[in-house]
């Protein structure tokens, strides 16, 4: 079942696979997956959820996963957001290789390169909206004065400045996910990675956050996103498909080039 790949990678020397990582980030590419694999051990059963995946996102680019529930989606992301190391495999993320790292290395790689929007937003109930987008600062270690200055500036992007004493009770649901993309985007991560980011709104709403995805890609940022909808899958500027673990189709869309929308 190794590929070729698989088994040339193997091969590499620990200074050959470190000059690959070299090699990736002067090509801007920030996720870089060699046959990864994720299995689980059920009783006597493996189940492959991510069954040796080869895929390349260059800085910029807005790529949606798509594919119907099981097919390994979450497994995926959880492996691209660090979350969750593969079984098997290389993965490299801004040209460090993440599938080697231990835990602790793993959640500093984490919290540097990566912006996570999830479908139920995940803000402290009883934080403000500042201070929920304030926090991975505090992680970072940032002094008070310069991450809350930091914090609004954030919250301004996404147009809530002006709720940042609200507690998520007392926002919408749609700005409750903006809240969550300023906490995302707060420490200028490598790519911002949601999931399902629309799941648990209307269809209205849904568009209001989608239209701000669109946005925040056309100033710059690389965006990944997770979804088993079509409509939503569409607004990327590519779509992979995902099935039963494995990358079935990896394709442009149709929509408008960056260049000609900044006009
Ligand atoms: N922790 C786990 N233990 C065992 N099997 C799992 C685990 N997580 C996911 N799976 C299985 O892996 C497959 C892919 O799951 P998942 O990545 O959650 O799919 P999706 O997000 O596309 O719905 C499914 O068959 C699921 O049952
Ligand atoms: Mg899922």
């Amino acid at each position: 079942m190794a590929t070729t790949v698989n088994s040339t990678l193997h091969d590499l020397s620990p200074a050959e696979r470190l000059e690959r990582g070299e090699q990736l980030k002067r090509d801007g590419i920030v996720i870089r997956t060699y046959d990864i694999w994720k299995t689980y051990i059920m009783g006597d059963q493996e189940i492959h959820a991510v069954s040796g995946v080869d895929i390349q996102i260059k800085r910029g680019e807005y790529v949606a996963i798509m594919g119907p529930s099981g097919s390994g989606k979450s497994t995926l992301m959880n492996l691209i957001g660090c979350l969750d190391t593969p079984t098997k495999g290389l993965y490299y993320l801004n040209g460090k290789l993440a599938s080697d790292m231990e835990d602790d290395e793993l959640a500093q790689i984490r919290n540097k390169e990566i912006g996570f929007v999830f479908q139920t937003f995940n803000l402290l109930a009883r934080a403000s909206a500042l201070h929920n987008v304030e926090l991975p600062l505090i992680y970072a270690g940032m002094p008070p004065k310069q991450r809350i200055e930091r914090a609004r500036e954030s919250l301004r992007a996404v147009d809530l400045e002006q709720r940042m004493d609200h507690k998520p009770n007392e926002l919408s649901g749609g700005q409750r996910q903006r809240v969550a993309i300023a906490r995302a985007l707060v420490n200028s991560p490598s790519i911002l990675l949601a999931d399902e980011p629309t799941g648990a709104l209307d269809t209205n709403t849904g568009n209001e956050i989608m239209a701000l995805f669109e946005r925040l890609y056309l100033q710059g940022n690389t965006i990944v996103l997770v979804t088993h909808e079509p409509d939503i899958a569409a607004h990327a500027n590519r779509i992979i498909h995902i099935r039963d673990g494995k990358v079935e189709l990896d394709e442009a869309t149709t929509r408008k080039e960056k260049r000609t929308l900044e006009v």
